[in-house]
């Protein structure tokens, strides 16, 4: 489907955003060997939440989608069933890599693949150390999707993560629940904690000591009742979008923040944007508030702060949006330490540097990130998004400042993450 986006004079109005899809994953993968039965409202309507609970039921979890929740059967740790069929991760890096975590533990073989796109993505990250605990796995061209995995008993291991990677830190925290002794991961820069929280709500034991992580094995997990907050990293196309066009005001309603998420507001406030966190409350450890924003001409005269280092690991899903914020401010932006880009949905970077350069923008490649230049006009252009939902929906807010129509291909793939997102947009803009 092509989207053709005409640029705005402002936005304004409320916005409700889906469920958050990390929080969303874990939920469901830990219900699923939970005891008992879950529900959780407001679960991610994202295509890749989606993937999940496909592969969960064809691990034999009975499943029920209801208007906006998921009540999921639990089969206890050691409950799921071999499956019959390739489990199918669609676009999803986050189920291929948590789930080989949880099926590295069982005693059963499964196949784990996924779309054009997640079988280039890098699997070494978790094979190395799920072979070090013990479990048996093939990958493609040495790692590569699809994964067989063969599981078993699991040594427990102590393992310093090479990048920084949730989704890396996460899988070896889920194998550890089938490990002989308590594994543990250190994480000498902080990714987000989603995993860490879910699996205590969910009554494993988890300790913290300096940057090191470490779960109890053979937990007995109990299932839960949660509402899932609102996605900030889908909430950062609506801030960019204010923070663009004067006269902006957006309400955005129950969106989470958590601590490790929540990098994105404190930049944007830095930068100068008027964000108010109201109605803040917890549920099952994960927090969540009501974010009011309204456009500050503060935020494009200035230059947003430099994005390296730890706080690139913060922002990494937002910085596609915030480059093309940075393009409009009138220092630009500058992007490093931002290699891991390459490796997403698409290699992030090369598909910014086509685009912007397509809309007419200067910006400098680098090998682990990009420079963009300031106070820059956009024209409208056809953007290839190759299918990476993120790289759509950034430039989706880049063609309401652009001279004339934008069309985007692809433009569905939104819905990996954002289901709505094209109406959502269509909806606050005022021409
Ligand atoms: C995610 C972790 C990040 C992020 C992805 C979701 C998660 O990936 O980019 O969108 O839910 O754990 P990495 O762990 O590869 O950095």
């Amino acid at each position: 489907m092509m989207q053709t986006v005409r640029p705005a004079n402002s936005v304004s109005g409320v916005v409700l955003l889906p469920g958050d899809k990390s929080i969303s994953h874990r939920y469901a993968l830990l219900a699923a060997i939970a005891e008992g039965t879950s529900r959780f409202d407001h679960f991610a309507s994202s295509r890749d939440c989606h993937s999940t609970l496909d592969c969960l039921r064809a691990l034999g979890v009975e499943i029920t989608e209801h208007e906006a929740a998921v009540v999921i059967h639990g089969r206890g740790l050691r409950g799921l069933r071999a499956p019959e069929r390739i489990l199918d991760a669609g676009n999803s890096g986050t189920t291929i890599r948590l789930l080989a975590g949880i099926l590295a533990g069982q005693p059963f073989e499964a196949v784990l693949g996924g779309d054009d796109s997640l079988s280039r993505r890098p699997m070494g990250r978790i094979i190395r150390p799920l072979r070090m605990m013990g479990a048996d796995i093939e990958a493609q061209k040495g790692e590569l999707p699809p994964l067989k995995i063969r599981g078993g008993r699991l040594r427990s291991i102590r393992y310093r993560l090479p990048e920084a990677s949730a989704q890396v830190k996460s899988c070896i925290l889920l194998a550890g629940l089938y490990a002989d002794g308590p594994t543990a991961v250190e994480e000498t820069i902080a990714t987000r904690d989603h995993t860490e929280i879910a699996l205590r709500e969910f009554g494993c034991e988890v300790r913290k000591t300096g940057d090191w992580i470490e779960v109890e094995p053979e937990p007995k997990l109990k299932a839960r009742h949660i509402s899932v907050p609102g996605d900030l990293s889908g909430a950062a196309f609506f801030l960019a979008a204010v923070a663009l066009l004067p006269n902006s005001d957006l309400l955005l309603p129950g969106v989470g923040i958590n601590h490790r998420r929540r990098e994105l507001l404190d930049y944007l406030r830095e930068a100068g944007l008027e964000i108010a966190i109201e109605n803040e409350s917890q549920q099952a450890g994960e927090s969540r508030a009501d974010l009011r924003v309204r456009f500050s001409p503060a935020l494009v005269e200035g230059r947003l702060p430099p994005i390296c280092g730890a706080r690139t690991a913060a922002l990494i899903d937002e910085i596609p949006v915030l480059t093309i914020l940075g393009s409009q401010t009138a220092g630009g932006v500058e992007i490093s330490d931002a290699g891991e880009l390459r490796v997403k949905e698409s290699d992030r970077i090369s598909a910014l540097v086509r685009n912007l350069r397509a809309m007419g923008a200067l910006v400098e490649e680098k090998p682990d990130g990009l420079i963009v230049a300031g106070r820059q006009t956009l024209r409208g252009a056809d953007i290839v998004t190759e299918r990476d939902h993120r790289i759509a929906m950034a430039f989706g807010v880049a063609a309401l400042i652009a001279r004339g129509e934008t069309k985007i291909h692809e433009a569905e793939c939104a819905e990996i993450s954002f289901p709505g997102f094209w109406q959502a947009l269509e909806r606050v803009c005022r021409r």
